[in-house]
């Protein structure tokens, strides 16, 4: 396995491969899990060759504490890696590498879809993670980058991104990996007590009544079904619950037959936070 810190040397490694083979990307923050290591199974799969990167990247935290108590565990990231494949490529730069002395996000305008649930109570998050991807995207230039659904806004934020920058790469979705719980995987579970991952899974249950429910309720009635349901929770402090446009990410009041919908939802444990969501038709 060949684990990279700086750019010159992975490019370097990467020339020969651009001319006939194709490159996958899968970019991360580290602490993996099996929801990371089914992206990269997918790459592996569709590519010739396959990067991960691991970067917990400064600019899209908009809480120092995140920041700095976001699990970093370079050692057991590249055995888990190893173990599916000893090919991967690991590209783990420090900040200094990535921004130089500059560690600022540029300024993105994702037609509106930044506004939306993440980004109206993490601010400037998106600028951060497409100053991130357009940097990896620029320097590795796969032709194909893997993202979990886990984080759906994300997914078509960096859809939007590299139309935007007019990048020549393929971004492939993958569905949510959950444990038998219901509870989707995250890095940060890993600072979750057993006794909070068996009461965050109500995100997941919350979320299948509500998609049970989609058929024959409103909208209306499903926002004050969830919070109802929240309302007497002491352990879980919901942050927010909405039924969107899948495509627009826009608040639903109201369904279409023509249009597809999801739920998302967003839980403090603690001072832990935890999203999720799903398909509703
Ligand atoms: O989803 C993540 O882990 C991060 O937002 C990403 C895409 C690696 C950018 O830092």
């Amino acid at each position: 396995m060949s684990v990279y810190t700086n750019k010159e040397s992975l490019l370097a490694f990467l020339k020969p491969w651009r001319k006939s083979k194709k490159i996958g990307f899968v970019p991360t923050m580290g602490a993996l899990h099996e929801g990371h290591l089914t992206l990269v199974k997918k790459a592996l799969k569709e590519n010739d060759c396959v990067v991960v990167s691991i970067f917990v990247n400064p600019t899209q935290f908009n809480n120092p504490e995140d920041l700095e108590k976001y699990p970093r565990d370079l050692d057991t990231d590249e055995a888990l890696l190893n173990s599916i494949d000893n090919n991967i490529v690991i590209y783990a730069p420090n900040a200094q590498e990535v921004y130089g002395d500059d560690v600022e996000a540029t300024d993105y305008s994702f037609g509106g879809l930044e506004f939306e649930m993440e980004g109206k109570h993490r601010e400037g998050h998106f600028n951060g993670v497409g100053t991130i991807l357009n940097i990896l995207f620029r320097s590795i230039k796969p032709d194909n980058a893997y993202f979990g659904q886990k984080d759906f806004q994300q997914l078509q934020i960096v859809k939007k991104l590299v139309k935007i920058e007019d990048l020549p790469i393929t971004i492939v979705g993958v569905p949510i990996v959950r444990e038998k719980s219901g509870l989707a995987l995250s890095s940060r579970n890993k600072r979750l007590t057993e006794e909070e991952k068996k009461e965050a899974t109500l995100l997941y249950k919350t979320l299948s009544e509500v998609k049970e429910k989609f058929a024959s309720h409103t909208i209306s009635e499903l926002n004050d079904y969830v919070k109802e349901i929240f309302k007497n929770n002491d352990q879980l402090l919901l942050e927010y619950f909405e039924i969107a446009n899948e495509n627009t990410l826009k608040t639903a009041t109201k369904k279409s037959e023509k249009e597809k919908y999801r739920a998302f939802i967003a839980v403090f444990i603690g001072k832990i936070r935890l999203i999720d969501n799903m398909a509703l038709n």
